[in-house]
């Protein structure tokens, strides 16, 4: 299995702190059964240097790498990061913000107001040839309330992702929740987004698993499958996405 959204790498986010902090989150996403790892540190537009976020999240991965134990995990790695959402975005290198080797890039949203300019942004992003993953959409209310949104996004090409602590429920989540939204197909893989062995630690094992007992092994297969995809920057298509109706107050 594949994690693609994690603050793992040491000393650049609000994720590991320290190198025994990520070897301490690498040697849990290897017991939930993790064999390729995409890192993802928070980058700001509005507020980051995008070469110095390079150059600290290469110098952040060389100490990792470098660090005893790491090449015994066995675990594949890939460079990522969250971006922050902006319209900024499109005029920046997007293969510098993709992770390596693809045409993927992660890109999270504010939580309470849908910023200006979501739609447009994601259309230039996709006419330059790129997918962006829509980081744990559980978490945005505007989807959540009215899950129409983000059918519009995934008709238009962009993957969801839902984090494996939602699925399984140890957070509060109004409205859709992760599972309904898996069902719908409106959401396309699971992830840690893990930041810390104690607060946040990676989770993926259980989502699995519920996905399996709650919607099918062949919901399983199929997030597990998207994820490699995206890790091989494989082609992706998705034609059989579910228009959420609201019926009776509730959506279905
Ligand atoms: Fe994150």
């Amino acid at each position: 299995m594949i994690d693609m959204h994690c603050h793992i790498l040491p000393g650049i986010d609000d994720g590991a702190k320290t190198v025994a902090d990520s070897m301490a989150l690498l040697k849990e996403e290897k017991n939930q059964g993790i064999k390729k790892i995409v890192f993802t540190p928070h980058f700001n537009p509005e507020r980051q240097n995008l070469e110095h976020f390079l150059a600290a999240r290469d110098d952040s991965f060389k100490r990792l790498s470098s660090a005893e134990g790491f090449d015994e995990l066995k675990i594949e790695t890939k460079l990522g990061c969250e971006i922050y959402f902006s319209m900024r975005i499109i005029e920046m290198e997007l293969s510098k913000l993709a992770f390596e080797n693809t045409n993927y890039l992660l890109i999270e949203f504010p939580t309470n107001n849908r910023p200006y300019g979501i739609t447009r942004t994601m259309q230039s992003i996709l006419e330059r040839g790129y997918t962006p993953i829509l980081a744990h959409v559980e978490r945005y209310e505007y989807f959540t309330d009215d899950p129409i949104k983000l059918y519009d996004l995934v008709s238009m090409g962009c993957i969801a992702q839902v984090n494996a602590s939602a699925v399984t429920g140890n957070v509060s989540i109004k409205g859709v929740s992760p599972l309904q939204y898996i069902n719908w197909e409106l959401a396309h893989i699971i992830s840690s987004d893990a930041h810390s062995i104690q607060k946040r630690p990676p989770d993926t094992m259980d989502a699995y698993k519920l996905v399996e007992k709650k919607l099918g092994s062949q919901y399983k297969e199929w997030l597990i499958k998207n994820s490699y995809d995206i890790f091989n920057n494989n082609y992706f298509d998705d034609p059989v996405i579910h228009k959420p109706k609201k019926f009776l107050g509730r959506w279905r």
